[in-house]
């Protein structure tokens, strides 16, 4: 029967995290994933530039039924902390936009310093294998694996949400804490593109492939980026952002005019030259393809000196609060993560324990802890993995 002190199932950024922090206090780790490739995720992340962390960290930035929960770990291991961690491995890195950090170079260059900080603690690493039932003993756990069953003091269970099941993603952490009486809030695709049913999308078919800066709300949040109409429905930061607040049935606000009411600066236009379009009055700030659109949708016949006060007011509210109505997402196909998880009301923040059955813990992705885009969610697995790893 083999033994270890750690057994950590997932090698992705959170159990690496946690792999090398738990190898260096001289803890025997034993790492498993049923990937061929440790750190997938991290290899294709951020365009390939993988935006490891954010400058502006808040725990108001992530979601969980908890909002709390996530300020223990940040706190004791934050963005700081982990970009001491990349400058000391000599990886250079830029602030793109939002606060938000990418490598200079190629994200393997982040795989390849946990991989190598895991060998330099004595973590021992085995791909593709996938670990089955986790037993509960009188001391410690008992795990199946294909080469036979492995026993550890503590098991930490790393091995992410539903996201892009392309690429492995199983559920199996949720299985796991179900398996032993844990609950798990409701899961569903967090960070995804939005769809609109069909009708909808044949009165938008001629905006796609635009992108605009708008300020996109959803159930009370709103985010200021760029918004992309597609050929199924909505993408860009701005929808991905929004994408986490929104529930079936919700509709999307979206302000094409965040910078203030653009009212006055109609009226201005009707008497200043009330012989143009109201589409080519908008088309001076928004594209031209859009501008038609919200004149149709306006309802606007005619050239914007027939236009009443109602009328140019109308538009103008339209300009404020276009409302959108998606019927649903792309699914996990393309979320970037999975929102609900392992309730954090059964776990330790300090740890990741499970409180009711000590020694196992859970961390990343796997956990009712959900980021904004941005870096929010690398720095989650760093931060979340480092506090089991200082626990196991
Ligand atoms: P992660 O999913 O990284 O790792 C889980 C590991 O467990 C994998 O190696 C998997 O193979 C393994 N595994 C799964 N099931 C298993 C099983 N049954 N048995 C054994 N092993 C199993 N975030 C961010 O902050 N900045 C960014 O730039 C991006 N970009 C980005 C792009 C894309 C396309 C996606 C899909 C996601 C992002 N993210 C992101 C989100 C980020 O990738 C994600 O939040 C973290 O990878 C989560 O880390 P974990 O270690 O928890 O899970």
């Amino acid at each position: 029967m083999e033994k270890t002190d750690v057994l950590i199932l997932g090698a992705g950024a959170a159990g690496m995290f946690c792999a090398i922090e738990a190898g260096r206090r001289g803890r025997r780790v034993l790492v498993l994933d049923r990937a061929r490739a440790p750190g997938e995720k991290i290899r294709i992340s951020g365009g390939g530039r993988c935006n490891f962390t954010n400058l502006g960290i808040a725990p108001e930035r992530f979601l969980s039924r908890n909002p709390r929960f996530a300020l223990s770990a940040l706190k004791r291991f934050t963005q700081w902390d982990f970009i001491a961690r990349i400058d000391a491995a000599g990886i250079a890195w830029h602030e793109k936009v939002l606060g938000q950090l990418f490598c200079d170079g190629p994200a393997t260059q982040i795989v390849d310093m946990l991989v190598r900080q895991m060998r330099e603690a004595g973590v021992e690493l085995r791909l593709g294998v996938e670990p089955g039932e986790i037993r509960r003993l009188a001391q410690g756990f008992e795990v199946d694996t294909p080469a036979g069953a492995v026993r550890a003091a503590s098991v930490v269970v790393a091995t992410g949400g539903k996201s892009i099941p392309k690429m492995g993603a199983t559920g199996y952490a949720y299985r796991v804490a179900e398996s032993f009486g844990l609950p798990v809030v409701e899961t569903r695709p967090g960070l995804v593109p939005l769809t609109f049913a069909a009708q909808e999308l044949e009165r938008l078919k001629a905006l796609a492939g635009l992108a605009v800066p708008a300020r996109v709300s959803a159930g009370g949040t709103s985010f200021d980026e760029a918004l992309l109409f597609t050929h199924r429905g909505l993408s860009g930061p701005a929808i991905l952002q929004a994408s986490s607040y929104w529930r079936e049935g919700m509709p999307l606000l979206v302000n094409l005019a965040p910078g203030g009411d653009p009212g006055p600066a109609l009226r201005a236009a009707r008497s200043e030259q009330p012989r143009s379009a109201a589409r080519t009055v908008l088309a001076r700030h928004l594209p031209e393809r859009l501008a038609r659109h919200l004149e149709t949708v306006a309802g606007i016949e005619g050239p914007i000196g027939a236009q009443s006060n109602a009328t140019l007011d109308r538009l103008a509210g339209l300009l404020r609060g276009w409302e959108l109505r998606p019927v649903g997402t792309e699914g996990y196909r393309t979320a970037e993560v999975t929102l609900g998880g392992v309730d954090t009301d059964h776990l330790d923040a300090r740890t990741m324990e499970a409180r009711a059955v000590p020694g196992l813990h859970f961390v990343g992705e796997a956990v009712d802890v959900t980021g904004w885009l941005g870096g929010y969610n690398f720095q989650w697995a760093w931060s979340s993995g480092w506090a089991a790893g200082q626990a196991v």
